[in-house]
């Protein structure tokens, strides 16, 4: 193959991958619209939980729960007879953080925004703490609230 035939076809096949891409990202609209990809419909928003029943069982000191909360993916963590539930979407741009237990900060993988233990903004785009939800217990029952 000459040089010129290689250089077509590697444009063919950039053209044909950016000719598909912009496709589905015409479609995402729509398929979201649908509850395709990832998208979440109305239904289902209104059949995500709005409260949390966890058994303090459940919840070993130091331990982090991971559940969804109205659609918010949501940590529980005891710290003794504290119990924090603290909403895991960046307040950037929605991102979900993720827990680093190596330098014990919380880590957007979006943008890199950091979040110390607490919550707070370290460093990077995000300008607020990471928010936190009611927390409430009856018996040996933590109840978390949206
Ligand atoms: S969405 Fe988290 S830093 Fe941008």
């Amino acid at each position: 193959m000459t040089r010129d035939r290689a250089r077509d076809e590697t444009r063919r096949r950039f053209l044909r991958l950016t000719g598909r891409t912009a496709a589905v990202c015409l479609a995402v609209p729509v398929l979201h619209q649908l509850g395709g990809c990832g998208g979440q419909t109305d239904e289902a928003a209104d059949a995500a939980p709005t409260t949390l029943r966890i058994p303090l069982a459940e919840l070993p000191d130091g331990l982090r729960v991971y559940r969804e909360l109205n659609g918010v993916p949501v940590e529980i963590r005891r710290e003794g007879d504290e119990i924090i539930a603290r909403s895991l979407l960046c307040t950037h741009q929605g991102c979900t953080v993720q827990w680093q237990p190596d330098v014990q900060e919380y880590l957007c993988p979006c943008h890199e925004g950091r979040f110390d233990a607490d919550g707070e903004v370290i460093e990077g785009m995000p300008t607020r703490p990471l928010p936190t939800f009611p927390v409430r217990r009856e018996a040996d029952v933590v109840i978390v609230e949206s």
